[in-house]
């Protein structure tokens, strides 16, 4: 094939572009890579992950039951950034973690506020939460597992839970571009199965609600980071960079052609209180302690 001049300066400048597009794309995933993860509050994706909108106001909603509060327990605080912004706090304010590098971190921010936090290392599921029964007015939980019956146990009658989690059918386009089409079996975990659980263990449901937002990142360096901070969702909690090289590749070259790699997601909300004693029905026994939630 005889090249003319023009294709000849075509085919240098994609040449060209080729070298720069890999030299970025390297350097996306090493900054990623490297990049200090801590706690539970990524400033580092700012402007390079889009924020996901709910129908719901998840921290308005903790914020008026928290009015009527003495005691309250943050499930799987992180490394307390969510629950140190709800100032001021009920008389008793606790918080579990379960993540070994997030308890010191939690510890750190909320022990100067007065907040416990207890070390469930030990018990990440929360199968058994390290509490006396009726302990707590109010139990919140965004984004970790639980297990409807101990949540139960530790709410004195009248108490309420409120939960936002990650529906089991989010993600899927993130987590198939890198196991694969039809690799993984969603967990069926929704606002529907949630509320069965809870109702079961004796709570009376007073809001669920569920939604399909969207979110996208603008840069595989996004990407990257965000799979380090939740490596449970691609593979067997085995996402790395070297793992995937290829597929964070075409994952650049894709947002590089659109703009950014869009994701379905799925959150669900449910607000549930314990009925007093007196008008709770007898049930079925409750959903075992021993089988807990997926974390969201
Ligand atoms: C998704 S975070 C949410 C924290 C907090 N509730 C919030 O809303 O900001 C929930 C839990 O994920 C767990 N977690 C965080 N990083 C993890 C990791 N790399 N591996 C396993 N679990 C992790 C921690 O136990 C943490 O409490």
């Amino acid at each position: 094939m005889v090249l003319t001049a023009f294709s000849r300066r075509t085919c240098r400048t994609l040449c060209e572009r080729r070298m720069t597009n890999t030299y970025t794309f390297d350097t996306l995933i090493r900054d990623a890579g490297e990049a200090p993860l801590e706690g539970w509050d990524f400033p580092y994706l700012a402007g390079r992950k889009t924020d996901i909108e709910l129908p719901w106001d998840y921290t308005a909603i903790i914020r008026s039951r928290m009015e009527h509060t003495d005691s309250m327990l943050d499930l799987g605080t992180g490394g307390g950034e969510f629950l140190s912004s709800l100032a001021p706090f009920p008389f008793r304010t606790c918080a579990t973690e379960g993540y070994p590098p997030n308890v010191g971190v939690a510890r750190k921010r909320l022990n100067p506020l007065g907040i416990e936090v207890h070390d469930t290392t030990a018990d990440p599921s929360n199968r058994h939460l390290p509490f006396t029964d009726g302990e707590f007015d109010l139990v919140i939980d965004r984004h970790d597992e639980y297990v409807a019956a101990e949540v139960f146990r530790i709410l004195r009658a009248g108490g309420h839970f409120v939960t936002q989690q990650c529906g089991g059918y989010g993600e899927v386009e993130l987590i198939e571009w890198f196991t694969g089409k039809d690799a993984i079996k969603p967990l069926d975990w929704t606002a529907a199965v949630a509320v069965g659980e809870l109702r079961e263990a004796g709570f009376r449901i007073t809001n669920a609600q569920e939604a399909y937002p969207e979110y996208s990142f603008l840069d595989v360096g996004a990407v990257v980071y965000d799979l380090r901070a939740r490596p449970w969702n691609v593979g067997e909690k085995d996402f790395s960079v070297q793992k995937y090289r290829d597929r964070l590749l075409a994952m650049h070259e894709h947002i590089q052609k659109h703009g950014c790699f869009t994701v379905k997601d799925q959150r669900f909300l449910i607000e549930a209180v314990k009925p007093p004693a007196s008008a709770r029905q007898k049930t079925q026994p409750s959903r075992s302690a021993d089988a807990p939630r997926p974390r969201g």
